[in-house]
C-alpha cells in the first residue's frame, strides 16, 4: 500500500475552476493575497493523512508509542494536530519541549532525545513529566540522576546508542555509523549499566534507543538495526539478567523532494521493523518490546508548501536565467546547506503551456542561495506566485533572520478555511530583543 510520503503534492491539491492551485480547498493565489508571501501552507488533511497511516501500518503490533520528531516542524497548532491523532513527541530542547506542554499535549508519551541537554533542560523535563529520556552519553546519566534525586523522583530511560549502520543519505544527516557525536558506542554499554546499577538511583532503564538517519530510502536498513539493538539486548540479559523491554528505532523514512526519489512507504517500513522483531525475539528467546518510532520529515513534509511572489531575473548571456523570489536560504536553508532538491508549480498558472528551464533564486546577499536550480516551469513574470513543495519539514525549524529579513508566516488549511498558525514576524519583533546600552545612547545619535 501506498502512503503520502511517496507523493510530491499534498493529498488536496488540485487546479480549481479559476484556473489556480488549491490546497484545502483555499486557491493559492489568494492566500497569498491575503497573509503576503513567502508563506508557509501546511495541508491538515495531508497531516492527518500520514499520520493515521503510520497508525494502520502498525495497527498489528499495538505495543507501540509513534513520537512524531518535533524538530521537524514545531508550532502550538501543529502539536495539537499530531497530538489528537494519539502520536507522542519526540523533543530535543526546553523550546521543544515548553512548545509540547503549552499546546497542552500528553507530556508522558514524549521522550527527551540530544547529546548536550542542559541542567535547566534536564530539570524542566522532569516538572513537566516528559515521559522517557534518552540518555546520549555519561555526563548526562549523571546529571539526570542528580536532578532526579534532588526533586525525588525516578527518571524512565533509553540508553542511545550508536549501532554501526551506514545508510545512504547525505553525510550530516547520517547518525548511525560508529563515527558519530550522538549515543554510546557499544562498546561503553557495560560501564553504563554498571553505573544505573550500582550507583544512578533515580535512573530506570527501560531499553535502547538509536536513529540510522535521514531521508532515507533503504529497508534493509531498519531491519539491521533492529538486529544490532536485539543483539545487545540479548547480551545485557545474559550478562546481567536484566531484560529490556523498550527499543526505540528513531526516525528517517525519507519523502520524494522529485520525482528521482523514490522512498518506501509507511506500510513498508512497518513490516520489515516487525518482521525483524518477531524474528529476533524468537531467535533469542525474548518478550515483545514496546517499540518507539519518531519519523519527523514523512509526517510534515508532504503536507506543506512555501509560497513565494517572482521578482527579478536575470538572463546570463549564453547562461542560465535566474529568476528571484521573495524568500530562499532564510525560509529554507537545505538547498544550500545540503544541495537539497525541490519540486515547484506556479500557483497562478499551472497548466500554461509556454515554458522554459530557468533557476529560482532566493533574495539573500549570498550567491549561494539558490532554491531550485534548472527547473521547467511555465514563463514566469513578475508577481507570479510560486509554489515549491515539501517544504513542511525542516524549513521553518531551520529558518532564520539573515539579512535581518522577517520570519513568514504560517497557515493551516483545511475544508476551505485557513486559519493563521504562526504570526508574520514584523519589524517591531525583529528588535525588540536588541538592546542599547546606556553609553552608546548618551554618545550621540540614538535617542
Ligand atoms: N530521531 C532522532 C534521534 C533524530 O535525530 C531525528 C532527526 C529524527 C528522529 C527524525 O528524523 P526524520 O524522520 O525527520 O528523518 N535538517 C536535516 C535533517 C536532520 C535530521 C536530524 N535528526 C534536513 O533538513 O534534511
Amino acid at each position: 500500500m501506498n502512503s503520502l510520503n511517496q507523493n510530491i503534492k499534498p493529498s488536496t491539491l488540485k487546479i480549481n475552476k479559476n484556473g489556480n492551485l488549491e490546497i484545502g480547498g483555499c486557491d493559492l493565489t489568494e492566500l497569498a493575497d491575503k497573509y503576503g508571501t513567502p508563506l508557509y501552507v501546511m495541508d491538515e488533511t495531508s497531516l492527518r493523512e500520514i499520520l493515521r497511516q503510520y497508525k494502520d501500518a502498525f495497527k498489528d503490533y499495538p505495543n507501540i508509542n509513534m513520537m512524531y520528531a518535533s524538530k521537524a516542524l514545531m508550532t502550538q497548532g501543529i502539536a495539537r494536530v499530531v497530538d489528537a491523532e494519539g502520536f507522542g513527541f519526540d523533543v530535543v530542547s526546553g523550546g521543544e519541549i515548553y512548545t509540547v506542554y503549552k499546546a497542552g499535549a500528553d507530556m508522558s508519551k514524549t521522550m527527551f532525545n540530544g547529546n548536550n541537554k542542559s541542567v535547566d533542560e534536564i530539570g524542566m523535563a522532569i516538572e513537566l513529566g516528559v515521559g522517557r529520556f534518552s540518555v546520549d552519553n555519561f555526563l548526562e546519566l549523571s546529571l539526570v540522576n542528580e536532578i532526579a534525586k534532588s526533586k525525588g523522583k525516578i527518571v524512565d530511560i533509553l540508553l542511545r546508542i550508536t549501532p554501526g549502520i551506514e545508510c545512504h543519505t547525505h553525510e550530516y544527516i547520517q547518525t548511525g555509523h560508529l563515527d558519530s557525536k550522538f549515543g554510546f558506542d557499544l562498546t561503553q554499554i557495560d560501564e553504563a549499566i554498571g553505573l544505573i546499577k550500582d550507583e544512578y538511583k533515580n535512573l530506570r532503564l527501560k531499553g535502547l534507543h538509536a536513529h540510522i538517519g535521514s531521508q532515507i530510502f533503504e529497508l534493509q536498513v531498519y531491519y539491521d538495526e533492529v538486529g544490532v539493538i536485539y543483539k545487545e539486548i540479548k547480551r545485557i540479559k545474559d550478562v546481567y539478567g536484566i531484560e529490556l523491554t523498550e527499543v526505540n528505532l528513531g526516525g528517517g523514512l525519507g519523502i520524494k523532494y522529485t520525482s528521482a526519489d523514490v522512498p518506501p512507504s509507511t506500510y513498508d517500513i512497518a513490516k520489515v521493523i516487525i518482521e525483524s522483531i518477531e524474528k529476533h525475539v524468537k531467535e533469542y528467546d525474548l518478550h515483545e518490546p514496546k517499540i518507539y518510532i519518531e519519523p519527523g520529515r514523512s509526517i510534515v513534509g508532504t503536507a506543506g508548501v512555501t509560497l513565494y511572489t517572482v521578482g527579478s531575473s536575470k538572463q546570463v548571456p549564453q547562461g542560465r536565467k535566474y529568476v528571484a523570489v521573495d524568500g530562499g536560504m532564510a525560509d529554507n536553508p537545505r538547498p544550500s546547506m545540503y544541495q537539497a532538491k525541490y519540486s515547484a508549480d506556479v500557483a497562478n498558472k499551472p497548466n500554461a503551456t509556454d515554458k522554459e528551464i530557468v533557476t529560482i533564486a532566493g533574495r539573500f546577499c549570498e550567491s549561494g542561495d539558490i532554491l531550485i536550480k534548472d527547473i521547467e516551469l511555465p514563463k514566469l513574470e513578475e508577481g507570479d506566485i510560486l509554489c515549491v513543495y515539501n517544504t513542511g519539514a525542516y524549513g521553518y525549524s531551520m529558518s532564520s533572520n539573515y539579512n535581518r529579513v522577517l520570519k513568514p508566516a504560517m497557515v493551516l488549511v483545511n475544508n476551505s478555511q485557513s486559519d493563521i498558525i504562526v504570526e508574520r514576524e514584523t519589524y517591531e519583533h525583529l528588535v525588540s530583543l536588541d538592546r542599547v546600552p546606556e553609553r552608546l545612547k548618551s554618545a550621540g545619535k540614538i535617542e
